[in-house]
């Protein structure tokens, strides 16, 4: 009897385990697909609020690569990049001989980089559709100059394993320029959408599904971005900021203070002083943290 009970459960446990293993391979399925989708549905070149924030990423990114005496003819690789808003960039700061290469999971968005290098006369970047995991397993260790990963590290629940990645790929001195989400925005977002069961798990966790979709976001405050890169991985941060403390894109809930694309130029440059200025005071106040850190 004791048998046959033993045995029945057994197969209830194996059948629940088969459940939950399959339910979490679709859980992660549906993550990408959305990823992908908003990959290919918000275009970070063309948006006017995005040209903006990738002005303010390059005012602080150009500043420690200028500083820190970066390469020019060095090899860096823009993690995620998108349609190229960066990856451009660094490729124009870039003189003969250096290189970017850049990696996206969404197809679209690399079609698109590759449009907008081509189109812009750009030829040292090389483009691959790829998971940032994948793209950093393949290289070998102490081989680049500089890596950025802005805007993704919230959609990669293994961020951390992509974080310890791009420090074995970095060379003494490398520098890595990646931007976090602060908890603190997603808390304004939560009270400014009524969503108080999200603000909830924001509160007391650091990873997880939110705003009712499929993606599963991470969010930190400074304090633990500091203690990731000094403690957990060794690496100098050399600085972190917030990027966007009173302003944002359409939906954002700083929205409502200022959007970069409905000011005209002046007061838009007025915009970005103040940015810079609130950014070094109160990383988390961004929309995103950027941190900058060295090998
Ligand atoms: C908000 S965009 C940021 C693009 C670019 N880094 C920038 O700042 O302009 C996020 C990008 O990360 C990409 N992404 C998300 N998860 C990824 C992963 N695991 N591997 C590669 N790319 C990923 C998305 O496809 C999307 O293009």
């Amino acid at each position: 009897m004791v048998r046959f009970a033993t045995k029945v459960l057994e197969k209830i446990l194996g059948v629940l385990r088969r459940v939950e293993s399959h339910s979490r391979v679709s859980s992660v399925a549906r993550h990408y697909k959305e990823v992908i989708k908003s990959a290919s549905t918000h275009d970070m070149v063309e948006t006017p609020d995005e040209v903006y924030y990738g002005d303010q990423y390059w005012h602080w990114i150009s500043k420690y690569l200028e500083s820190k005496k970066a390469p020019r003819e060095g090899v860096y690789a823009d993690l995620g990049c998108g349609q190229g808003r960066l990856a451009m960039r660094l490729a124009k700061w870039l003189s003969q001989g250096g290189a970017v290469a850049g990696c996206d999971i969404s197809e679209d968005a690399i079609g698109a980089a590759r449009r907008y290098a081509s189109d812009g006369g750009i030829d040292n970047i090389s483009y691959e559709v790829s998971d940032t995991l994948n793209f950093l397993k393949s290289r070998p260790s102490n081989s680049l100059d500089g890596v950025l990963f802005t805007e993704v590290a919230l959609v990669t629940p293994e961020y951390v394993d992509v974080l310890k990645e791009v420090k074995r790929v970095l060379r003494s001195s490398g520098l890595f320029f990646v931007s976090f989400r602060p908890q603190y925005f997603n808390l304004l977002y939560a009270t400014y959408s009524d969503r108080w069961e999200d603000a909830d798990k924001i509160l007391s966790s650091r990873s997880g599904v939110l705003w009712g979709g499929d993606i599963t976001y991470t969010w930190q405050t400074s304090g633990e971005v500091k203690k990731l890169f000094e403690d957990d991985l060794g690496m100098q941060l050399l600085n972190l900021v917030g990027i966007g403390c009173v302003s944002g894109i359409e939906g954002d809930p700083h929205e409502k203070l200022a959007r970069p694309s409905r000011l005209d130029t002046d007061t838009r440059d007025k915009l970005m002083q103040l940015e810079i200025k609130l950014g070094e005071m109160m990383p988390d106040g961004g929309r995103y943290m950027l941190a900058i850190a060295k090998k």
